[in-house]
């Protein structure tokens, strides 16, 4: 029996985050995780309040369905998700690893770009339009909940990409998740061929369009970014420190983040709690042993880390002079002045405070920031045990 039909006009004030850490990102070569290890990133995930989690690939392997199962049991507020490719078999495991969701959602994915049409699937365009049409309607008596990816779509024929989406919507597809699968879009161009797409799709409003971006080039956020505001999509495909295949996806952190701060320019409500991003982020990194570069934005460690002298005094008269984002807000328990050669004395004087370390007069004040330059000259970055050792030799000197 297929499910009750779904609301014909979506919610687009707001933006979706799909997170795909566990399928997705752990196509990355050496990025493979256990069963319990995905429970609790799924579970992170919760806390973070992503709203879908596409838990793996349910007829990829024994162990990905197992996965997808127990998250599906574990998982309460946030809608979980499996992949599969467009047949009936793969669209029946998916079902039943999603059986003990509360709220479940079929991916279904077919290629529609020539190369993989020819190449991969040798199959003629008009066997794959049938074959798109066909998993929709199977997905169908499983969940009202699907969403359809034509892989490959940034190199896909226009013309045929609309043909192939029509079709899915009048299947039944709630999603049209739009893939740059090799990283090769840029952004203007893949937000107007997303927004051509609407325009041109008939009822192309009954479906919720989403991005999907590799960072073959370097410019899957921005990608992502441009198909929401030029394109009109209102789900961003994810991951946790932008883990995936290759060069990886869409950062999570950095699109949420941009979406926040930049709230004046994009104007949708997004509901991650991003006190959780950090930690998000410590986790998958320690399972998947996948080092954050310490320059990376958001979770980067030098993220929130000031090292020339008058941007710290600048940061200690008002942070906004060079902080955009609080680091408090995405989960880092302080923010972090290096202290080195190039700090003032405000800086220094500010951090003695931190660490308690009361000095009785200026000239104290003086003397100990003296020989903390005498340091900073020999050692690139100054720690707070440095400091302490540092006063505390002031007090045996006296
Ligand atoms: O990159 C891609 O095309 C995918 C699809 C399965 C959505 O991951
Ligand atoms: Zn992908």
């Amino acid at each position: 029996m297929p499910h009750t039909t779904p609301d014909p006009k979506p919610d687009t004030s707001r933006l979706i985050i799909f997170d795909t850490t566990l399928r997705d990102g752990e196509q990355s070569p050496g990025a493979s995780m256990t069963r319990d290890e995905k429970v609790r990133i799924a579970r992170q995930l919760e806390r973070l309040r992503v709203d879908v989690i596409e838990a793996g690939f349910a007829a990829a392997s024994p162990g990905d369905f197992e996965a997808i199962r127990a998250i599906s049991s574990a998982v309460r507020d946030s809608t979980i998700c499996s992949l599969s490719r467009a047949n009936d078999r793969d669209i029946a495991r998916a079902a039943e690893a999603l059986a003990p969701a509360a709220r479940k959602r079929i991916h279904t994915f077919i290629a529609t770009s020539p190369l993989h049409m020819q190449m991969k699937l040798r199959m003629e365009p008009e066997q794959v339009l049938e074959q798109a049409k066909l998993a929709i309607r199977y997905a169908r008596k499983h969940t009202d909940d699907i969403e359809f990816s034509p892989e490959d779509g940034s190199r896909s024929d226009e013309e045929f990409l609309c043909r192939v989406l029509e079709a899915v919507i009048a299947e039944g597809a709630t999603t049209i998740n739009f893939p740059d699968t090799v990283g090769y879009a840029v952004p203007e161009q893949f937000g107007e061929r997303i927004r051509r797409l609407r325009e041109r799709v008939p009822n192309s409003d009954k479906a919720i369009w989403s991005v999907h971006c590799h960072n073959d080039l370097g410019l899957a956020v921005a990608n992502s970014l441009a198909g929401v505001a030029i394109g009109g999509a209102r789900q961003i495909e994810c991951t946790i420190n932008g883990l995936g295949e290759r060069a990886g996806n869409t950062s999570l952190e950095e699109v949420v983040m941009a979406l926040r701060t930049r709230h004046d320019y994009f104007n949708l409500a997004v509901g991650i709690d991003t006190t959780q991003i950090v930690p998000a982020s410590k986790m998958v990194s320690q399972i998947t042993g996948f080092a954050v570069q310490p320059n990376k934005a958001v979770v980067g460690a030098n993220a929130f880390a000031h090292a020339s002298g008058i941007h710290q005094d600048g940061i200690l008269k008002a942070r906004e002079t060079y902080e955009i984002m609080r680091a408090e807000d995405v989960g880092w328990t302080a923010n972090k002045i290096v202290l080195g050669k190039l700090s003032g004395r405000n800086a220094f004087k500010s951090r003695l405070q931190e660490l308690g370390i009361e000095l009785e007069s200026e000239a104290e004040v003086n003397t100990a920031f003296a020989r903390f330059k005498e340091l900073a000259d020999r050692k690139a970055e100054i720690f707070d045990e440095d400091i302490m050792a540092l006063v505390s030799a002031e007090d045996h000197a006296q």
